[in-house]
Parts: structure tokens; sequence; C-alpha cells
């Protein structure tokens, strides 16, 4: 029988669990293809954050924030970085080419961001990408020539596909011991040099390189994982920025038209060592119509005058690569399938200004298949290729919701598009973006 003083103990722990359970963490997630917005959505929630972490992928992605008409963009430095009252983590799900992290930080130094010394911290669990995954990346798309995936060539892929065969490098290996560094950095560029004999690369200054970066970072390492327990615990407020988007999470989306993360929901417990229970709001970002960089399947995409329209006005071009987005209508049927595996508990609706001058809005509802509608998302290039999409066309607004900032000023079609969306997922829209500026919100309350 458990003793009374035991019994009063373990009522203890359960009111110190339940304290911190009652410390939620805030999430934002790119619901489509990537580009929805998400820096803008962060720079706005990281006003009332205390830490803004990013859990997974690399500077395959690209973030941007306007403030003041100044704009930055974001790589691997969560968005958060340039609000002074918040401390910035790296987790140990992101992969970091430090040559790519401190290129970016002297960029936004000389945009005027100061002091951030004081402020980031980089998982010791991370692994590195070094030039040779981001070669190899290159390489790998060559080969497959008109079967390659538009990546970003960053070494995102083979980065993972290292970490996976279990031999890759760790922030830890490079500000541990530099002799084992050494040995493990000379077998993973033997390992690629077999692979890729045209791969060029000089190990010895890499090291002396790697070297100097292994004192540059010593002071920003941490174990993120017991850090991160700790201030969720002493009440702090913890904000995570995903990269990358639902549809190109290595599970979930148009594999293999994919990164090589997953950028859903699991990307937050596993990239940061986060569990479920510590979720609070799941924040998802939606663009008010579809982009996708890259190749694969598109279901919804326009290739005419309107999706050209959408690319002008929504100056849809890559903010990593300056490669052009496809554009297309809004999918529903994808958004449905993101929002079963994000569990959005609101959503941000962006752009929507873009759809200002537009007649006629359609909005995909159902996929046919050989005729008949099918209710799941399909899982096959082949079938998502040949997939007909029904639509719902709503009327347009046709002037600026450019200065609108309450939602009863939206023009009426407007509030039907908005309406549309929320019906359709069961989400609550929380936000509705309509400029580029950190002012340009609306927020629905
Ligand atoms: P992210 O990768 O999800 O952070 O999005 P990107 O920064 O790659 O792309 C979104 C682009 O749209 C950026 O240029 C943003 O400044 C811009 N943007 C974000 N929200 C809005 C909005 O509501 N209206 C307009 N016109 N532009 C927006
Ligand atoms: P943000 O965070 C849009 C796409 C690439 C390519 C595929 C695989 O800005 O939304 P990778 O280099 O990751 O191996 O490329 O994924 N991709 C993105 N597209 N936005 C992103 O990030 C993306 N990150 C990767 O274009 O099709
Ligand atoms: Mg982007």
């Amino acid at each position: 029988m458990l003793s009374v003083s035991k019994f009063s103990e373990f009522n203890g722990v359960n009111r110190e669990k339940n304290r911190m359970e009652n410390n939620k963490v805030t999430v934002v997630l790119g619901a489509q293809w990537g580009d929805e917005g998400k820096g803008k959505v962060v720079d706005l929630l990281a006003v009332n954050s205390d830490i803004v972490c990013r859990c997974q992928g690399g500077n395959n992605a690209g973030h941007t924030v306007v403030v003041e008409g100044k704009e930055f963009d974001f790589h691997l430095l969560p968005s958060g970085i340039i609000n002074q009252k918040c401390t910035s983590v790296i987790g140990n799900g992101v992969v970091i080419h430090l040559p790519g992290l401190f290129e970016e930080l002297k960029k936004n130094e000389q945009k005027g961001m100061e002091g951030w010394q004081d402020r980031l911290i980089l998982s010791d669990r991370a692994h590195l990408v070094f030039d040779i995954h981001q070669q190899a990346d290159g390489l790998q798309e060559a080969e497959k020539g008109k079967n390659s995936l538009g990546t970003t060539k960053k070494g995102i892929g083979p980065t993972y596909s290292s970490k996976a065969t279990r031999n890759g490098i760790r922030i830890g290996d490079l500000i541990g011991d530099f002799h084992i560094f050494e040995e493990k950095f000379r077998t993973l560029a033997a390992n690629y040099k077999r692979m890729f004999p045209s791969l060029e690369v000089d190990i010895e200054s890499e090291l002396i390189r790697y070297k100097e970066y292994a004192q540059k970072i010593r002071p920003l390492v941490k174990d993120t994982v017991s850090y991160l327990h700790q201030e969720i615990r002493s009440g702090k407020r913890v904000l995570v920025e995903g990269a990358n988007a639902a549809m190109l999470d290595i599970d979930f989306g148009t594999y293999p038209y994919v990164t090589s993360s997953n950028c859903s929901i699991g990307g937050v417990c596993t990239g940061l060592g986060i569990p479920p229970c510590l979720i609070g709001e799941v924040l998802g970002v939606v663009k008010a119509y579809t982009t996708r960089v890259g190749d694969g399947p598109f279901p919804t995409e326009l290739n005419d005058e309107t999706g050209k329209l959408l690319q002008e006005r929504g100056h849809e071009v890559g903010v990593t690569t300056r490669r052009v987005r496809r554009c297309g209508w809004l999918d529903l049927v994808l958004l449905n399938y993101t929002a079963l595996v994000n569990g959005y508990s609101s959503l941000c609706l962006t752009k929507l200004d873009i759809l200002d001058n537009l007649k006629e809005i359609k909005v995909g509802v159902a996929y046919t298949l050989n005729g008949k509608r099918i209710n799941y998302f399909p899982s096959s290039i082949s079938e998502l290729s040949n997939v007909q999409v029904e639509y719902v066309t709503v009327t347009g607004w046709e002037c600026s919701t450019e200065a609108v900032r309450s939602v009863d000023k939206l023009p009426t079609q407007a509030q039907i598009y908005v309406k549309l969306i929320e019906d359709h997922l069961n989400v609550p829209v929380k936000y509705i973006g309509v400029g580029q500026g950190r002012e340009s919100i609306i927020s629905v309350d």
C-alpha cells in the first residue's frame, strides 16, 4: 500500500506536472507547399514570446519579414531574431550549414540587427551540413536529369541521409575533441568521394575552416532539450517556427517531390524534444491561393493568364533560389489533408490582397479520379497527377483590401471567401494578411 508520505510526494509531482502542462508551446506551420508567409506570422507572434525556435529543415527555407519598409529574409535563423526581447533557438532537428549561418548573420547585421550573440542558441545535437553535402545535392539532381526534384541544392537531402546512415556529424562533435571531429570528417569526405568521384573537396582547408567555426560557435551551443524544458517550466512563452510545409513533409507530402524532414507537427516533438502534451496552439499558415517551387504534381495549378497574374501580383519568386513559383487556386482538398495531419487550432490566411482585382475566384473542393470522387489524398504521384479538381466559383470583390484592419471592414465577397475556408476546414481563421508589412494584418477576434 502507498504510505501517506509517498502519496503526498506523488501529489506534489502531479501538481508540478500540471503547472508545467499549463504553459504550452505555440506552433506556426506551413499548410501548403511552403512560402505561405510563416516569417510574417512568426514576427507578429514574437512580440508575445520569449523564445522562438526552429525545429527542422535548414537553409532551404526562406522566410521574409518586412518591418517599416525594410525587408529581412531568414533561412536558418528563426524570424524572431530581430526581436530584441526574444531568444532564438536552432533545435536538434535542424541541419546547419555554418558558412551559411554566418553569412546570414552578417547580412542581417548590415541591416541593423544587433546583439544576436546574446540571443542565439544552437543545439549540440543538430547535424552539420558541409559543402560536400551541397555539392552532392547538385550532382544527385544532375544525375536524375529530367526526373530531378528541383531541390534548393542546399545539401538538405544528403545531410539528412548522413544522419539516417549514422555517419553524420553534429554540432557537439565539432565543439568537442577536434581529433575525433577530424576523423569523422575525413571518413565522411572519403565516403562522398567514393559516391561522387567528381566531387571536389580540400579536406585540409576545410578542417582549418571548421576549427575556426568551432571557436566561434562554442559560446552559442547548449543542450537545448533541458534548456527549453527549464524555460517552459519557469513560464517562458515558446513559439516554434515551422519551415518548408506539410506538403513537403517527407512522410505526408508529395513524395519524392518533398524535402527531407518532417515539416508537419511531428517535427516539433522530434526536432526540439518537446512532448505532444506541451503543444498548445497550432497555427496553420494558408496562402489565399496555392504556390509551389520546384517539381511535382500540383492539381490546381494555373498555366494561364490568371496564374501569371497571381505570380506577378504576389511577387511569387523563391526567397532562397530566386526561382519563379508556380501558382494556382486554393486547394481545400489539400488543406483538409494537412489539417488532419497537423490538427490546426486556428489559421492565418495570408495574401488575401493578391486576389483583390480578380472578377472570379475558384476554390478546389473535391478530387475525382477516373470519374469517381475520392475521399483520400492520393499518396501516388501518378494518381495525384491525374486527379480532376472540382471547383466552386466565388465572385471577386474587385477592390483593395490593403488598408483594411478589421474583418467587418473587408468587402462582403472577401468575408464570404474567408468563411468558405473556415467552414470547409472547420478551423477558425484568426489572422488575415492583406499586405507585406508587419502592420498589414487583420486580427479576427
Ligand atoms: P515563408 O517561407 O512561409 O515565410 O514565406 P516567404 O517569405 O517565402 O513568402 C511569402 C511572401 O509573401 C513574402 O514576400 C512576404 O513578405 C509576403 N507576404 C506575407 N504575407 C503577406 C500578405 O498578407 N500580403 C502580401 N501582399 N504579401 C505577404
Ligand atoms: P519555406 O520555409 C518552398 C522545396 C524545394 C524542392 C523541394 C526539395 O520558405 O516555406 P530541398 O532543397 O529541401 O531538398 O528541396 O522542397 N522547398 C521549398 N519550397 N518553400 C520552402 O521553404 C521550401 N523548402 C524546400 O523547392 O521542390
Ligand atoms: Mg519561403
